[in-house]
């Protein structure tokens, strides 16, 4: 179980009955009201265990750092309301937030922003690295692989005590990503790497690495910085979402800090997850090719023997808007109109929500527009190419992933995860040699 002791017992219990036995499990409350029984007892008492597809109904964990009610559209970090910090907070403010529980104070902000200063340069030798992969593989398979390869360069990291280093190592990933991820965009354009620059604040030394050329510096426009900077912060925590849980699954084994990430890395990258921003780019894409005013693709997605989704719409625990769609949509709108641009996507896709949100199928359904459905033409007004969506939405993740980790690190009762199943394979059966099958 992870770091908080907040959550506590109601002392109330639930009842299990089973045939002709019963077991009462105690209720756990959380901080706001949440409910969930424990059936930590169940199996040693009755042999029974739960069945749980996807993992709807169970909580892996108890968690003090990010708090969704998907019902009410509410979304919180460390308890500040998702809306004031987008308004009032910047992306590594809110890192700090995530990580170490509180708002940084002036020294606390100063040392944060020193320590990835100081750790934004990737070992010399990792540039190779970089010569090893096609110009066309995707930046998502780059960026999983070089995380995993930066444990070799730093051994300390292998070290049982996986506090003591902590900090350091929690700065260097966040700042190194961004190095990684420009350097697998130069990558992909066969463009020279171009070192981050100390001057710089965390989103604006991004878009100078990847977009600055040796002869002609990034033009970095204040609202281009704004904007990219509000993504990463809404990317930050989404508490137990299927890369985050990965996360947490690797380190509950003791795994280091940059394998965890690493593995988090690869579980966003599916179309279900992080992937869905490219995917919704690709369909608006398609769908202004076409030249369908977006009605033919509802129909098409409502049909159950069609395996495609309108991406961008839905979300496993908003059964309501999600709040950071509705936060970038707005800010899309304003990045849009500062820039002096206008996104023939941005029609289809509003096309599209209008369609969606009063079509019975969505409705009964509670499919909402989610963080992804205006993200990519919030990246797309950037200058953002669309492989690189995905390694964005990382970028963003990563003090999530990094406050998980630390959680499980700093707790004293986590134990190793390892679900169990229900097996309905072959019963027991007998080798036979390979001339009489
Ligand atoms: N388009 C069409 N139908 C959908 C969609 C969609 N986007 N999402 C769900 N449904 C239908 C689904 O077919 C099912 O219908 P029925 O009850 O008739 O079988 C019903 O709604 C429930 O769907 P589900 O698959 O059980 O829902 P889930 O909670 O397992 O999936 C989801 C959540 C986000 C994977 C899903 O809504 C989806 O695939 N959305 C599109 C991909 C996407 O935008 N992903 C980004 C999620 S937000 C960012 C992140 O956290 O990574």
């Amino acid at each position: 179980m992870g770091g908080s002791n907040r959550p506590e017992s109601a002392g109330k219990m639930a009842k299990a009955v089973l045939g002709e036995e019963s077991i009462e499990l105690p209720i756990v409350v959380g901080t706001e009201g949440e409910r969930a029984i424990d059936i930590g007892q169940l199996r040693n008492r009755t042999g029974y265990i739960t069945l749980d597809d996807g993992y709807a109904n169970t909580g892996s964990c108890k968690s003090a750092i990010t708090f969704i009610d998907g019902e009410r559209g509410i979304l919180r970090y460390r308890g500040y309301p998702i809306e004031e910090l987008a308004e009032r907070s910047r992306f590594t403010e809110v890192a700090y937030l995530l990580i170490e529980g509180h708002l940084p104070t002036h020294e606390e902000e100063a040392r944060f922003s020193r320590l990835l200063t100081e750790n934004e340069l990737l070992h010399e030798d990792m540039r190779f690295h970089f010569e090893g992969f096609p110009s066309t593989g995707h930046p998502m398979a780059i960026l999983s692989s070089i995380i995993n390869a930066q444990s070799c360069f730093y051994p300390e990291l292998l070290l049982p005590d996986k506090q003591e280093n902590f900090e350091i190592m929690a700065a260097r990933l966040m700042s190194q990503v961004r190095t990684v991820a420009a350097y697998a965009y130069r990558k992909s354009r066969g463009l020279p790497f171009i070192y981050p620059n100390p001057d710089f604040k965390y989103s604006e030394n991004l878009l100078h690495m990847m977009f600055s050329l040796p002869y002609k510096p990034y033009d970095l426009k204040e609202e281009v910085i704004k904007a990219l900077d509000l993504i990463f912060l809404l990317h930050a925590d989404h508490e137990q979402n299927c890369s985050t849980s990965t996360v947490r699954m690797v380190a509950s084994s003791g795994a280091n800090l940059f394998a965890c990430v690493a593995a988090g890395v690869c579980a966003l990258w599916g179309p279900l997850h992080g992937g869905a921003n490219q995917a919704v780019l690709e369909m608006l894409n398609e769908i202004h090719r076409s030249g369908d005013d977006g009605s033919n693709f509802i129909e098409m997605v409502k049909d159950p023997a069609n395996k495609q989704r309108l991406m961008g719409f839905g979300h496993r625990v908003y059964k309501n808007f999600d709040p950071r769609a509705k936060i970038i949509k707005a800010q899309s709108d304003r990045l849009l109109a500062a820039l002096n641009l206008s996104d023939p996507l941005l029609d289809v896709a509003q096309r599209l929500e209008e369609k969606a949100l009063s079509d019975p199928y969505f409705v009964d359904r509670k499919l909402y527009p989610n963080v992804d459905f205006y993200s990519g033409i919030m990246m797309r007004a950037i200058g953002i190419p669309v492989a690189m969506f995905t390694v964005m939405f990382a970028i963003g993740r990563m003090p999530g992933w990094i406050a998980h980790y630390k959680e499980i690190l700093d707790s004293s009762k986590s134990r190793i995860d390892r679900p169990r199943q229900i097996y309905v394979g072959e019963r027991e059966r007998h080798y036979v040699p390979r001339d009489q099958r």
